[in-house]
């Protein structure tokens, strides 16, 4: 059995929170899986220089090509997202954004509805300020204008930025766009910034507010291309992890931004790393990564169907960093209970040594908080050649933890 307390105060976290005046539009039941193009392409708008890589209607047809084709869709990456630099310079007469006329030449519905006929869904940005981060027409004074082209566009997916608006101030311009895209009628998930440039300033938002108004929202600075940024961002999350880990659930969750693996910054053992920290701090899982190039081996670390079952986890609980030790990271998240025996937990491990040969790590389940009087089964995610094996919970399991490794278990009570 699970210890009757952990389950006990689980439940009666969750049914604090059911009181709490959610955003039900009924999407994102589990963290939203998809390709945004920022990480990887940025603001590459030159199409001359290049042609493969600009910001334009055919890298995004390109990217939902290969979504399909190889594979990710199958796995849960269900959403192509365009980020900042698709729009024009100016609105046009009637003041509605339009796309940029030579990198977007047949419109934004036409791509949507390209991207719709592969069985995938469509995402978009725009800015609550004057200007989105990159200098294009903000939303400030379109709101309701701008929540209506996107329903005509047919997307299902929007993040609203926060550059050029007053952060202090920002959350009711978020609630107000979040009403108008309510009113269309058409379910868009809302992914909300408004965290991402109060925290930074020592602002504590109020999470209460962003589940009644957002799908997800982005709590801290934005994710570059390297390993550093990783551990930077799972420090905050981890420092604040008392604070907002009772927001994650179906329908609202905390963002940690992109997933960087299959780019230059991150090493075999780092992109598991990140894979396994992510998928059990139930954060959306957000490719930013030419799917065109990728080595297959970071290939399938993204489609682990076992370590996405993980992230995907019905419950929703946003994991927790429990143990440090021997400057390893343990991070825990109670999962689903599948069977009468009690509930089953991922177990996260993210190694920040770098210190030459796989370090031997030792700890007990007990240590960790999960107990069982039977034991348990223990299962690598990421390694099929080791078969599973069984454990008491006061028994030391020991794992071999590369330098900067991650390493995702599954442990189910006997
Ligand atoms: C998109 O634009 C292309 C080129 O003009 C056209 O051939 C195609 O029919 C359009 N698709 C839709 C769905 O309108
Ligand atoms: C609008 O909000 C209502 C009340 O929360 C909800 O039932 C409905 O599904 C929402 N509609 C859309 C399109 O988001
Ligand atoms: C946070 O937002 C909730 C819901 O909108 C509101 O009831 C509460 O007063 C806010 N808390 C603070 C500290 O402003
Ligand atoms: C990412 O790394 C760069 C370079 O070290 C740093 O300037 C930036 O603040 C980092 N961002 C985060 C979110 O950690
Ligand atoms: C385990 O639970 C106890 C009692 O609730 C708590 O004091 C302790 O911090 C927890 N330890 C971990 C590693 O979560
Ligand atoms: C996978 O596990 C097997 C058996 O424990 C071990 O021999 C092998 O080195 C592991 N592979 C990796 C890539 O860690």
């Amino acid at each position: 059995m699970v210890t009757m307390t952990s389950k006990y105060i689980l439940i009666l976290s969750f049914a604090a929170f059911a009181s709490v005046d959610c955003l039900e539009n009924g999407l994102a039941r589990t963290p939203p899986m998809g390709w945004m193009h920022w990480q990887r392409f940025r603001c590459l708008i030159d199409c001359e220089i290049y042609p493969d890589e600009c910001i334009s209607d055919k890298l995004f047809r390109t990217m939902a090509d290969h979504m399909v084709d190889d594979g990710y869709l199958a796995a849960g990456y269900e959403y192509i997202m365009i980020d900042d630099c698709w729009s024009a310079k100016e609105r046009d007469s009637n003041g509605r954004l339009q796309p940029d006329p030579d990198r977007f030449p047949y419109g934004i519905k036409n791509l949507s509805d390209y991207i719709h006929s592969k069985g995938l869904k469509f995402g978009m940005y725009a800015d609550y300020g004057t200007k989105t981060c990159a200098g294009y027409p903000g939303s400030i004074l379109h709101l309701e204008q701008d929540a209506n082209t996107f329903a005509e566009w047919e997307i299902d997916y929007l993040k609203f930025d926060g550059c050029y608006s007053d952060w202090q101030f920002v959350d009711v311009g978020y609630i107000q766009m979040s009403k108008y895209l309510n009113a269309t009628g058409r379910p868009i998930v809302y992914s909300c910034s408004w965290p991402a440039y109060q925290e930074p300033n020592d602002m504590k938002s109020n999470y209460t507010s962003l589940a009644e108004a957002c799908n997800l929202w982005r709590n801290w600075d934005d994710i570059d291309d390297g390993w550093a940024n990783v551990t930077g961002i799972l420090d905050w999350f981890s420092a604040n992890q008392d604070r907002i880990a009772p927001f994650s659930g179906p329908g609202h969750w905390n963002d940690p931004d992109m997933l960087i693996i299959g780019n230059y910054g991150l090493s075999f053992e780092q992109s598991k790393a990140q894979m396994a920290i992510w998928a059990v701090m139930a954060a959306p899982l957000i490719m930013s990564v030419d799917l065109r190039t990728i080595e297959p081996q970071f290939r399938d670390i993204l489609q682990n169907k076992d370590v996405i079952a993980v992230n995907q986890d019905p419950l929703g609980v946003m994991g927790r960093l429990v143990l440090k030790r021997n400057n390893i990271d343990v991070w825990t998240k109670p999962l689903l209970a599948k069977k009468k025996g009690g509930r089953a937990y991922a177990i996260g491990i993210m190694s920040r040594r770098v210190d030459g040969y796989p370090y031997r790590l030792g700890f007990t389940l007990k240590e960790l908080n999960i107990t069982n009087t039977k034991g348990f089964h223990v299962k690598d995610l990421f390694n099929k050649s080791q078969k599973s094996y069984s454990v008491s919970d006061s028994e030391t399991i020991f794992l071999r933890v590369k330098p900067t490794g991650g390493i995702l278990l599954f442990v189910t009570p006997k």
